[in-house]
């Protein structure tokens, strides 16, 4: 349940639009769906990027907190003709039972308080296959960039460089970090977002 994303969600319109990530392109190149790649959306919103993997042909499952975020990647993914595995789970709950090739996630992690982002981070990792990727992108803090006028009190910053430090022993595919301009809620602003694509090499 998530009050505050479900009020977001709750208009015909899709909050942040229906194309996918431009992150979501170099998967494509690093781990191709061609033999039933499992990947997992965590935080999936209302579906742009799951449903996308999901029509490239990757067997997709992915969940949010949002129960009208949930919906709308349903209807999504039926206007799209594609099958996914869509379900409502909060990420400082939810723990794998599976691996998954790849683990995506875009703009969620910040959800995640301090405290207990080593266990969550060491989940995923355990739980991606070998060869696998984890392909994580989260808002970082920096001094000056204004708070989004949008935010929300659940959200806890990262800081530069932070996400790196769970990967040091993985092969580092893809890093970056990026401001951007963001025009949610309508009100111009900006983000700083720090985006690792790491493989699990055995
Ligand atoms: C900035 S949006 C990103 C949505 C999506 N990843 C995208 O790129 O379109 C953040 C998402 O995180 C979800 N979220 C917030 N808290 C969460 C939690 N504790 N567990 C899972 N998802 C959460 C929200 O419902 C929202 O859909």
């Amino acid at each position: 349940m998530n009050e505050f994303y479900d009020r977001r969600y709750d208009q015909k319109d899709f909050y942040w639009g229906v194309k996918p990530s431009a992150i979501c392109y170099r998967i494509l190149d690093l781990i191709p769906p061609d033999r039933g790649i499992k990947l997992l959306d965590i935080g999936c919103g209302e579906g742009r990027n799951a449903v996308f993997f999901a029509g490239k042909g990757y067997a997709v499952t992915a969940f949010d907190t949002s129960s009208v975020g949930v919906e709308k990647t349903k209807r999504l993914a039926d206007k799209a003709q594609v099958q996914l595995d869509v379900f409502v789970a909060d990420i400082n709950e939810f723990r794998f039972s599976e691996t998954f090739d790849v683990i995506f996630s875009t703009g969620v992690l910040q959800y995640i308080p301090m405290g207990i982002r080593s266990e969550i981070l060491g989940n995923y990792r355990k739980f991606t296959s070998p060869n696998g990727i984890d392909a994580l992108s989260v808002f970082v803090k920096k001094p000056f960039i204004a708070g989004a006028p949008d935010a929300e009190s659940t959200s806890h910053s990262w800081i530069s460089g932070e996400l790196l430090t769970y990967y040091q022993d993985w092969r580092i595919e893809f890093t970056t970090e990026e401001i951007f301009d963001c025009m949610s809620s309508g009100i111009p602003h900006q983000h700083a977002i720090s985006r690792v694509i790491a493989r699990k090499e055995i």
